[in-house]
């Protein structure tokens, strides 16, 4: 099978990655890409928000599958133009994918569904915020009702940084605070079957002990050796199949991948919330440990025909990765910095390097081409190893302002406060 995959980070390289290993896959296009899909994939340059010229590009090259690797494609009706066009494609339509795009619509979703999330106030003034930060107290949850790429959310003890944070955007959604380990649970659905992913956790914050601004995600691992046995299919039955079922009730059925972000309460799960895409940099390590061929499985949601029951094989170890960084993300990262060191890495047993922000120049030279640089994966036979590998890997890249956590994978987070 052909495949046209759009995107350029890090997940996309870990999907390009993932579909190169599967036998039922012969090309691999993807758009734009950078310069890690170029060495496994042909890159195209493409305006992925441009449902047109996807189209003309995806008419042109006759993929089986278009797979649609970030939001801001779903969002601009990228998968409604290429299913209209006939060809079958992996994503959620743009009225299905406000999941994502609106907060509020989220929220919405969940409380039609009896999905258990957090109280919350969507809110439209100052005063509709200031009401809202009374009612809830600290710590703070504002988020930004649309899209911003990992950024929109602000959790704080500062009142003035939560209502500065409010000013900034149209309308937010404030929260009550969710005490407890974050997970991220993906499921893939035709519209109406699901099938869970391998739960696995991320780090958002910027910095150690989780310290700084929030960001797109600093690292990630899976398996989650200390997550109460059955989470998958738990999330499954309480958040993912409610979500789908309300949606599909709506006449926007969720084709694609439905990524929960949870947090583990004393009082139970949580939804934190919904992404409608794969997580980034989560999907490198579950897919590090997918065993099933992933061309299949996407294939059967993009085209309605997803077997109930399916359930994926998933090898055995950990894999763990760990973003690097450029100077000064997640503010406004600094590019063109020359990256070595990647070969050297990879000569590590059990590691091996995916490219995010990266781009070639007109000599070949590696450069940094965006706020996540690189990452670096490590597997081993459980955390601790591949924790090992991983950052024995991670110490050999050498590139100006290069920074990253030291502590992903490091301990099972603690347990949620008692009710
Ligand atoms: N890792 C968080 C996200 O993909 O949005």
């Amino acid at each position: 099978m052909r495949i046209l995959l759009l995107g350029s980070g890090g997940r996309e390289h870990a999907i390009a990655r993932a579909l190169r290993r599967d036998p039922a896959v012969t090309v691999i296009h993807c758009a734009p890409g950078n310069a890690g899909t170029a060495e496994i994939s042909e890159n195209h340059v493409l305006d992925v928000t441009d449902p047109v010229a996807v189209v003309e590009l995806a008419k042109r090259l006759r993929p089986g599958l278009v797979v649609i690797g970030p939001e801001a494609p779903l969002m601009a009706g990228v998968a409604d133009a290429v299913r209209q066009s006939g060809l079958p494609c992996f994503g959620p339509d743009a009225a299905a994918a406000r999941i994502e795009g609106s907060k509020a619509f989220a929220k919405e979703i969940m409380a039609a569904a009896g999905v258990p999330t957090a109280a919350a106030r969507v809110c439209a003034s100052a005063a509709e915020v200031a009401a809202a930060l009374d009612e809830f107290g600290p710590p703070y949850v504002v988020k930004d009702d649309g899209l911003a790429a990992g950024k929109g959310v602000v959790v704080t003890r500062d009142r003035a940084t939560a209502e500065r944070h409010a000013a900034d955007c149209d309308r937010v959604v404030v929260e009550a605070y969710l005490d407890g380990p974050e997970v991220s649970v993906f499921a893939l659905s035709d519209g109406a079957n699901v099938v869970p992913l391998l739960p696995a956790q991320d780090f958002k914050r910027a910095y150690d002990h989780d310290e700084g601004p929030n960001t797109g995600g600093m690292g990630a691992y899976a398996p989650l050796p200390w997550a109460p046995p059955g989470l998958a299919e738990e999330v499954v039955a309480t958040v993912v199949r409610p979500a789908i079922a309300e949606l599909a009730r709506r006449e926007t059925p969720y084709s694609g991948l439905l990524y929960a972000g949870l947090a583990l309460t004393a009082h139970g799960l949580r939804v934190v919330e919904f992404n409608a895409r794969f997580g980034d940099p989560e999907t490198q390590v579950v897919l590090d440990r997918l065993g099933t061929p992933l061309s299949g499985v996407l294939q059967e949601c993009a085209m309605g025909g997803l077997p109930p029951g399916t359930a994926l094989e998933w090898l055995p170890g950990a894999a763990v990765t760990v973003v690097v960084a450029a100077e000064n993300y997640p503010g406004t990262p600094a590019k063109g910095d020359p990256i070595a060191g990647i070969d050297e890495a990879e000569r590590v047993p059990g590691a091996y390097v995916l490219h995010a922000g990266t781009r070639r120049d007109h000599e070949g030279v590696l450069m940094s081409a965006g706020g996540r640089v690189l990452n670096v994966v490590g597997v081993g036979a459980d955390i601790a190893a591949a924790r090992k590998t991983v950052y024995e890997a991670v110490g050999k890249i050498r590139m100006r302002g290069a920074h990253y956590r030291t502590d992903i994978a490091a301990a099972p987070p603690s347990s949620p406060s008692s009710p």
